[in-house]
């Protein structure tokens, strides 16, 4: 067994030694405790990670990790509720959700309205593992039990009626354990995917009247991309992430998970996709690839992420990291095969699964943070293979970054900062300069929540 871990490891430590060609300066991880970018938000800076270990009890062998033995309901329940409040600071939990409602249209319309009934929530969850039939599997991903307790929350206490709620992945399919799951308990909220294959799922149409355009010249069809008619649309977006390593990016976090709501006309997918138009962001790997792209240039996320219709149309960023894993799909076989979750080596996991809810309203401050844990841990070498900063560099100084490149996704004028970024000063103590000083600091302050520690 140790022979095979050694092996396994000097597989991981080489290939990423030889695939990570450039140099990224600064190194990925520094500078320590200098922020950088604009923060907002109720609490500026603010993320929020609760971890309960106890939530997850799979033996890694049987059934599925998302069987209700192996992720307990009632834990998750109350870890999200605990999230919720500790983002706002407010004990009551429906007076947070108005409070969150309230920033939110005061920052984007400069009212401070609540939640008004009619008005639709859209929600890009991430089942980049989930491809071809309808047929479960043990993939690491977004678990059902977080999404019930979300839509509880939003149909309780944000007051939204369930025919108000999509939820998709635009480019992916929504497998039958999630349908049981909606069916069950939330039959009128809308679920859709790419195939809308499979029950009440609908497919994902592009809206002709939406625009995105790529900031960098190099990016084809440049100006032609389209988002879901739902999502052009929607009055509120959610930002539902995965939290994992990712073989071309480093990692997929709130960045990446934009990767399955663009529609791309004309390019090719070599996903075997014959029509002209289709949902496969595959033509613009290359412009996310954290082992080719050093520090200081373009990058398109930076351009999903600041479009008015994607994060910069959301009310909170929340990553499901119940299961976290090392990368969508494992190759190793010669096929695509889901890849299953992996137990976190690093304090405070101690070699557990990942056990945890992330949550935060500032984007950059939130893969800060998960960029800090994923890098950190043994199990998730994919996060340590390129300049994974890049990215947060980039989308913190998207007025003026390090690029030159002017970000204009929406072609109605240049982005300002999307967030703040820095790195914590480091894996034990894991502060960051709010931690340090909450009074001066000026960047990240992380609230770390541990449910059941023994
Ligand atoms: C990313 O770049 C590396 C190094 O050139 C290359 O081997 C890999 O295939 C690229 N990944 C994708 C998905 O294009």
């Amino acid at each position: 067994m140790r022979a095979l871990l050694i092996s396994i490891f000097l597989i991981f430590c080489c290939l990423g030694f030889e695939v990570n060609s450039i140099t990224c300066d600064p190194p990925v991880g520094t500078p320590v405790n200098e922020p950088f970018g604009e923060s907002f938000g109720i609490n500026p800076g603010r993320v929020v990670w609760v971890l309960d270990r106890e939530a997850t009890k799979w033996d890694g062998i049987n059934g599925y990790w998302f069987d209700s033995d192996n992720l307990d309901q009632s834990r998750v329940d109350n870890m999200l509720d605990k999230a919720i409040r500790s983002l706002t600071g407010n004990d009551d939990i429906v007076e947070s959700w108005d409070m969150l409602f309230r920033d939110f249209n005061k920052r984007k319309h400069g009212k401070e309205n609540g939640y008004v009934p009619g008005q639709t929530i859209a929600m890009k969850i991430n089942l980049n593992g989930d491809f071809g039939y309808y047929e479960d599997n043990n993939g690491n991903e977004v678990s059902p039990q977080f999404l019930k307790s979300l839509m509880t929350h939003l149909t309780k206490y944000a007051g939204v009626a369930e025919k108000d709620l999509y939820v998709f992945d635009a480019s992916r399919l929504i497998m039958p354990h999630f349908q049981k799951m909606f069916e069950q308990y939330f039959p009128d909220i809308n679920l859709v995917d790419n195939k809308g294959g499979m029950g009440s799922v609908q497919r994902a149409q592009p809206d002709p009247t939406s625009y995105l355009q790529f900031s960098n010249t190099d990016v084809p069809a440049q100006k032609l991309t389209k988002l879901p008619t739902f999502v052009n649309q929607a009055d509120y977006m959610i930002e539902i992430d995965d939290f994992r390593g990712h073989d071309t990016a480093g990692i997929t976090l709130s960045g990446k998970n934009w990767f399955g709501s663009i529609y791309r006309p004309d390019v090719s997918c070599d996903f075997g996709t014959t029509s002209s138009g289709h949902w496969c962001p595959m033509s613009l790997h290359k412009f996310v690839n954290v082992t080719i792209r050093p520090m200081g240039s373009y990058n398109a996320l930076v351009d999903l992420m600041g479009h008015p219709k994607l994060t910069s149309n959301t009310l909170f960023i929340i990553s499901d990291a119940l299961y976290a894993g090392p990368t969508e799909f494992d190759h190793t076989s010669g096929y695509n095969v889901p890849s299953p979750p992996v137990t976190f080596e690093m304090e405070p996991f101690n070699n557990h699964w990942s056990s945890s809810i992330l949550i935060a309203q500032d984007p950059i401050a939130l893969d800060s943070v998960g960029l800090d844990i994923l890098r950190t841990e043994p199990h998730i070498p994919f996060a340590r293979i390129g300049c994974t900063d890049n990215y947060l560099h980039e989308g913190a100084l998207a007025n003026d970054p390090p690029s030159g490149t002017v970000y204009n996704p929406s072609g109605q004028g240049q982005l300002s900062s999307l967030g703040v970024h820095e790195h914590w000063n480091n894996a034990y103590e894991r502060k960051y300069t709010k931690n340090i000083d909450p009074v001066n600091g000026k960047g990240i302050e992380l609230v770390e929540i541990h449910l059941s520690d023994d």
